[in-house]
């Protein structure tokens, strides 16, 4: 049985989708794609043996030649054709965050809950990166005693100018709310955002400095430098009671020359999370052709970053620790 993927958005990340699909994913077919610059729509069919343009995004979710759809336009977008997708009874895979208001991922999950199947899955790639992964089986293992701290780091090289203080922390921190959660499965408390002095390589922008606090007590914090000029990079430890665990550097490949001894560092987070890009549209096909629920984060994790973004928005604006306030979890979602 093949899945036949529609692809709506043909940017950066629609292109890296559909190149993965092709090249890494058995059983699925990238059978149309659509995205507002046909130009850009058609250029990327062409090089996919098969795969047919479609008329609108609408047309697209409609096709009954279409299984599952792929959403990487931009994040206004994502919640009316998520709802699009769930009205059609089809499965989606949306690129994160889940919507651009806490509102609107709350009405994809009242949706979804109507629907009373779980059809939604969010492009949050970290959870099926062989790193994170590893952190979160560390602790459920039990030999590290309980968690106590997870420090992360979270660089980019130069940001896109139209990333403001707001959108690091609703657009680029919130893959460590999605993350933090996940590796220690459990829901946040509170959250805290300091602002540090603006960088000169940026007046759009402060770089952050977020702390989590979990429901049982385990801290975590993350700094975010969006304009750190000399790579993209991300870090994680997590200390427990008897001892740590680290994301090893990637890639893997040490090296000296000229005088320097070290890690080559990424130019942005494409190479760093290939892996994990391709994880998560194989383990999504395979759901797929399973019949099972999707695996990775599902529409109420992705309200549930939405919500945490919100707090800590709230929270930088009144410069205060804000309490993260969660409605109870629909029983969909187990
Ligand atoms: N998971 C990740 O690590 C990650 C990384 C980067 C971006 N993203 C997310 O992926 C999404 C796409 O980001 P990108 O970097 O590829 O952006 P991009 O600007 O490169 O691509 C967006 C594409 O959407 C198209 N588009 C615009 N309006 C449209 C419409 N009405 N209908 C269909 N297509 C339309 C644009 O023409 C463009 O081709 C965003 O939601 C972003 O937040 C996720």
């Amino acid at each position: 049985m093949t899945i036949r993927i529609g692809l709506i958005g043909c940017g950066i990340m629609g292109a890296d989708h559909a190149a993965i699909l092709h090249r890494d994913v058995a059983g699925a077919s990238l059978a149309a794609v659509y995205d507002a610059d046909t130009a850009r729509a058609e250029v990327l069919a062409a090089k996919m043996p098969g795969t047919q343009v479609a008329a609108s995004a609408e047309a697209l979710i409609a096709d009954a030649g279409i299984d599952a759809v792929l959403i990487a336009a931009p994040d206004a977008l994502h919640a009316p054709l998520t709802l699009a997708c769930i009205a059609a009874g089809k499965p989606v895979l949306c690129e994160k965050p889940l919507a651009d208001s806490v509102q609107a991922c709350r009405a994809i999950v009242d949706a979804e809950v109507a629907a009373g199947q779980m059809l939604v899955q969010v492009g949050f790639m970290r959870r099926f990166d062989a790193g994170y992964r590893g952190l979160r089986d560390g602790l459920r293992s039990g030999r590290m005693g309980a968690a106590l701290f997870l420090h992360c780091v979270h660089r980019n090289k130069i940001a896109p100018e139209y990333i403001t203080s707001p959108l690091v922390l609703a657009n680029s921190m919130v893959h460590e709310m999605d993350i933090a959660r996940y590796v220690l499965d459990e829901d946040y408390a509170a959250v805290t955002v300091i602002p540090a002095r603006a960088s000169r390589h940026s007046t759009s922008r402060q770089p952050q400095f977020m702390v989590l606090e979990t429901r049982s007590g385990v801290v975590v914090n993350v700094e975010m430098t969006p304009d750190a000029q000399y790579g993209y990079e991300v870090q994680g430890e997590l200390v427990c009671e008897d001892g740590t665990l680290s994301l090893a550097p990637a890639p893997p490949v040490a090296m000296r020359h000229a005088g320097v001894s070290g890690y080559l560092v990424e130019e942005d987070w494409r190479p760093r999370f290939v892996g994990a890009y391709r994880t998560q549209a194989q383990e999504w096909v395979a759901a797929l052709r399973a019949g099972t629920n999707p695996v990775g984060a599902s529409a109420w994790d992705g309200y549930v970053a939405s919500a945490t973004a919100a707090a800590a928005l709230a929270s930088l604006a009144a410069r205060q620790r804000t309490e993260v306030v969660l409605p109870p979890r629909p029983s969909l979602y187990g």
